[in-house]
C-alpha cells in the first residue's frame, strides 16, 4: 500500500486548494458507484501515519493563511497553534509506528492537548482522543469505522465546546462532513468516495461560515462584525479532512 504514494508537500493555498478539491470530485465520477478492488481497501496503520504526516505538512504550509483568517475575528494565532501542535505530532510519529490506529490517534490527541493552547488545542485534542477510543485495537479502518471515527470526533468537540451548527466554528465543517460520510456509507459508494464526499462537504461547510454571526469562541466578542469572515477552525478542519481524502482515498 505504500507504493506509489508520496510524502511530498502539497500546496493548499486558498483558491488553489478549493480548485483541487473540486477537480478531484469531478474526475472521480461523483454519483456513480465504484466497486473496483481498490474501493474495498481499508485505511491501514501506514495510511494513518501518512495522513498525519501530511496534515503536519499542510498545516505548516497554511500557517500564514489560517493565522490571517484568525486575524479579523480572533487573535491571529490559529495557524501558529495548529502548526505547533502538528509539528509536535510529527515528532511523535516514529514512536507510534507499529501501534494500532486507535493508539496512534490517542497519541495525537494527548500531544495536541499538551502542546496547543487556546480553544483549538483541547477541541482537536478531544476529537482525536475520541476518534482513537472508537478505533481501539484496530489495524484497518473500513467505511463504518471512518463514520464512527468522524462521529466520535465531532461529538467530542461538541461536548467540550458546546457549539452547535450555525455558530461559526469547526462544527460547521465537521457536521456536514459526517452527514456526507453517513450517506456515502449507506449508498455503499466505497471508502474513496466516502472520504472525498466528506472533504467536499467540509469545504462547503467552511464556506458557509462566511455569512454567519459568531456566537462561540473569541469571534463571538465581535458580534455583528464577525459576519463576512471565514472561520479559521472550520478551515483547518477542512484541511485535515481533505488531506485524509488525498492520502487515504
Ligand atoms: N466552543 C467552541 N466550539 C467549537 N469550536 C470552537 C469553539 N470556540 C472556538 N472554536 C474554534 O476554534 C477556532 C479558534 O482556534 P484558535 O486556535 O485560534 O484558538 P483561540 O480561540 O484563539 O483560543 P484563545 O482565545 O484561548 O487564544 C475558531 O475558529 C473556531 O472554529
Ligand atoms: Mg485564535
Amino acid at each position: 500500500m505504500l507504493d506509489g504514494r508520496t510524502l511530498a508537500p502539497i500546496r493548499l493555498g486558498n483558491d488553489a486548494a478549493a480548485s483541487t478539491a473540486t477537480q478531484s470530485a469531478e474526475t472521480q465520477g461523483e454519483g456513480s458507484p465504484l466497486h473496483t478492488a481498490e474501493e474495498i481497501m481499508p485505511i491501514t496503520t501506514e495510511d494513518t501515519l501518512r495522513w498525519l504526516h501530511q496534515v503536519a505538512v499542510v498545516l505548516h504550509e497554511n500557517r500564514e493563511f489560517l493565522t490571517q483568517l484568525d486575524s479579523p475575528i480572533g487573535d491571529a494565532d490559529h495557524g501558529i497553534n495548529m502548526d505547533r501542535g502538528f509539528q509536535a505530532v510529527l515528532d511523535k510519529l516514529p514512536t507510534v509506528a507499529g501501534m494500532d490506529i486507535g493508539s496512534i490517534l490517542k497519541t495525537v490527541g494527548t500531544t495536541l492537548v499538551s502542546t496547543v493552547g487556546g480553544a483549538s488545542g483541547p477541541l482537536y485534542g478531544t476529537a482525536f482522543l475520541r476518534a482513537g477510543m472508537v478505533n481501539a485495537g484496530k489495524h484497518e479502518l473500513y467505511e463504518a469505522d471512518v463514520v464512527d471515527m468522524l462521529e466520535a470526533a465531532l461529538e467530542g468537540i461538541k461536548a467540550r465546546g458546546k457549539a452547535v451548527p450555525g455558530e461559526k466554528t469547526m462544527v460547521d465543517a465537521l457536521s456536514p462532513a459526517l452527514l456526507a460520510a453517513k450517506e456515502a456509507e449507506a449508498q455503499h459508494l466505497g471508502l474513496s468516495q466516502l472520504l472525498r464526499r466528506a472533504s467536499d462537504a467540509a469545504e462547503k461547510g467552511m464556506k458557509s461560515t462566511i455569512p454567519l454571526l459568531a456566537t462561540k469562541g473569541r469571534a463571538s466578542y465581535l458580534g455583528e462584525r464577525s459576519i463576512g469572515h471565514q472561520d479559521p477552525g472550520a478551515t483547518s478542519s477542512w484541511l485535515i479532512l481533505k488531506t485524509l481524502a488525498d492520502t487515504c482515498g
